[in-house]
């Protein structure tokens, strides 16, 4: 599909090219709108096929209603079973503008429309390209965010055209959107009446008029296992760059020191104005720190631009109070929950040893004091799925160490690696920073968790300085060698031939004693406990 560019300057100088948008949402069409919020995916609210095409372009889920959009609070009667008391005064403080209001639908509302809901979803925009594209269209124009679903929001129409060029008839360039967020959505289709997501318009300003106004729990927390959603729209992915997202509390001093120690390849952050020197990562100043509407404005621009290659950001993050509650709500749910406080950060403790001594025992009993506990083996496995490390692999060991279906062939990489000190050298400079940024996020998913501390369980930690450089402390568990070879034999199904060379392979205990602040004995007649309980308590024993 061809989609038409339509650069609106002003309003009455381009009147054609606003009756030109109205007629195409008129026939059915899809046309992507400028509005004080962000930009928005637009048709003909009554019109099933064309709300269809919206789905469709979005790759949104059917069941994820549409915010209908009105010139005016006396479009409201017909798409709503009645008014709600409530809602006139509401109109008239806050319309036009970022407010929406949910209510009981009428008939003339298609199901595709209200997701299947028997509720509508309605709101006036003030943006005045908005508001004379929906009068010219002589519809009411349903309009979600027009990005791709699960990707931020488009505040410029170079967003826009970046998800949608060739999935739409038109895109009406009105500029870059004033507020940034998206409206503040209410529901008065139940008591109390809900804010189901914050935005422009704040619970403070609305309290005036609601004063028994309840947030949903999903603003602040992701929506737990079977729950429904109260809002669809709280249940997806969303407002996700490609790059992972971790949200950063605290002062602009500690964030330093968090990303110094986090950052590396591929990482980059999100910061106040005046920070971007400070970081020593690519840093993107996103607005000024005590100004809630800069903030907004330039959070979802900010987003994107991590789509330049990042693998990972932290985003220094305001108080959720005032317009703060909306970015914050949005930050929050593109780091998917993922919150780090740079002025307390975790305790990591790094946890590891020779095959057989008995580490994942030990990692259970911290697991069962409410630490963390972080699969170092685990991510090394995962952190060979990447594109980018595969393809430095197969440049570094040939082509053939990939499988056909696109996975790594392990062996042969280690064949090859293992090889010479160099190639091993090699192997861990193109694989330990891709480790390294899954650790720091499972650190950070840690902290969100309200763990107690993390421990990475790891057998190879020693060898990878990058990690090593995460962690508080570093423990070693160890046990005698016989003990060892019982175990792993009856583990691993081996002959005590394989487990005797198996062991020979590994470093002597003296190897990990001496590297790591403590030793944790699990012999068959030691009891570990007190041993990582000292780890726990800070009681080096060495
Ligand atoms: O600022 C905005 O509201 C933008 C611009 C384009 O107007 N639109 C927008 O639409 O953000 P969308 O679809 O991206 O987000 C609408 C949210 C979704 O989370 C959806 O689930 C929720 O509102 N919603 C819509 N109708 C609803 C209903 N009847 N009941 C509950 N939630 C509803
Ligand atoms: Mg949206």
């Amino acid at each position: 599909m061809n989609t038409e560019y339509l650069k609106i300057g002003d309003i009455s100088k381009d009147r054609p090219l606003i009756e030109k948008a109205g007629e195409t949402l008129r026939n059915g069409g899809v046309v992507a709108i400028p509005t004080e919020t962000v930009y928005g995916l637009a048709a003909n609210a009554l019109d099933e096929t064309a709300v269809k095409k919206i789905f469709a372009a979005k790759g949104r889920p059917a069941d994820n209603p549409l915010i209908v959009h009105v010139s005016g609070a006396e479009d409201v009667a017909a798409l709503v079973e009645r008014i709600d008391p409530r809602f006139p005064a509401l109109a008239e403080k806050f319309w036009p503008g970022p407010l929406t209001v949910i209510m009981k639908k009428s008939a003339l509302v298609p199901d595709v429309t209200s997701g299947g809901l028997d509720t509508v979803a309605v709101r006036c925009p003030s943006h005045p390209v908005a508001h004379a594209i929906i009068e010219a269209a002589g519809v009411p124009l349903a309009a979600p965010s027009a990005n791709i679903s699960g990707k931020p929001s488009p505040t410029k129409a170079e967003h826009v055209l970046a998800d949608m060029q060739g999935r739409i008839d038109m895109i009406a360039d009105g500029g870059s959107c004033e507020i940034g967020v998206e409206s503040t959505v209410i529901t008065l289709a139940e008591n109390p009446p809900r804010l189901l997501r914050p935005g422009g318009v704040t619970p403070g300003m609305l309290k005036e008029l609601l004063p028994d106004l309840v947030t949903d729990k999903s603003v602040f927390s992701a929506l737990e296992k079977g729950a429904k959603a109260a809002s669809p729209g709280m249940k997806y992915k969303h407002y996700s760059p490609s790059a992972e997202v971790v949200l950063l509390k605290g002062t602009l001093e500690n964030a330093v020191k968090y990303v110094n120690r986090h950052g590396g390849e591929g990482c980059a952050v999100l910061c106040y104005e005046g920070e971007a020197q400070k970081f020593n990562v690519p840093a993107f100043e996103y607005g000024r720190e005590n100004d809630m509407l800069s903030l907004a404005h330039g959070v979802f621009d900010a987003l994107r631009k991590l789509d330049s290659g990042f693998t990972r950001a932290y985003v220094r993050t305001p108080e959720p109070e005032g317009v703060g509650l909306a970015v914050y709500n949005r930050l929050l749910r593109s780091a998917a929950f993922r919150v780090a406080d740079a002025d307390n950060p975790i305790e990591v403790i790094g946890l590891t040893g020779p095959t057989g001594a008995g580490k994942s025992t030990v990692s259970k009993y911290f697991k069962d004091n409410g630490y963390y506990i972080i699969d170092g083996d685990l991510l090394a496995r995962e952190a060979v799925k990447s594109g980018t490390v595969l393809r430095a692999l197969a440049e570094e060991y040939g082509a053939d160490i990939i499988n056909e279906d696109g996975s790594l062939d392990r062996r042969k990489t280690a064949d090859r690696a293992f090889a010479s000190p160099e190639k091993t050298k090699r192997l861990n400079e193109i694989t330990h920073p891709a480790i390294c940024a899954l650790t720091s996020m499972e650190i950070a998913k840690a902290q969100s968790e309200n763990a107690r501390g993390a421990v990475i369980d790891a057998a190879a930690l020693l060898e990878c300085p990058p990690i090593l450089a995460l962690c508080d402390k570093l423990a070693c568990v160890i046990a005698p060698a016989e003990e060892r070879l019982q175990r792993i034999t009856v583990r691993d199904s081996i002959t005590e031939e394989q487990a005797k060379r198996r062991i020979s392979a590994q470093h002597p205990d003296d190897y990990y004693i001496s590297r790591t602040d403590y030793t944790i004995h699990n012999g068959i007649n030691d009891d570990f406990r007190p041993d990582a309980d000292k780890v726990i308590a800070g009681e080096r024993n060495k």
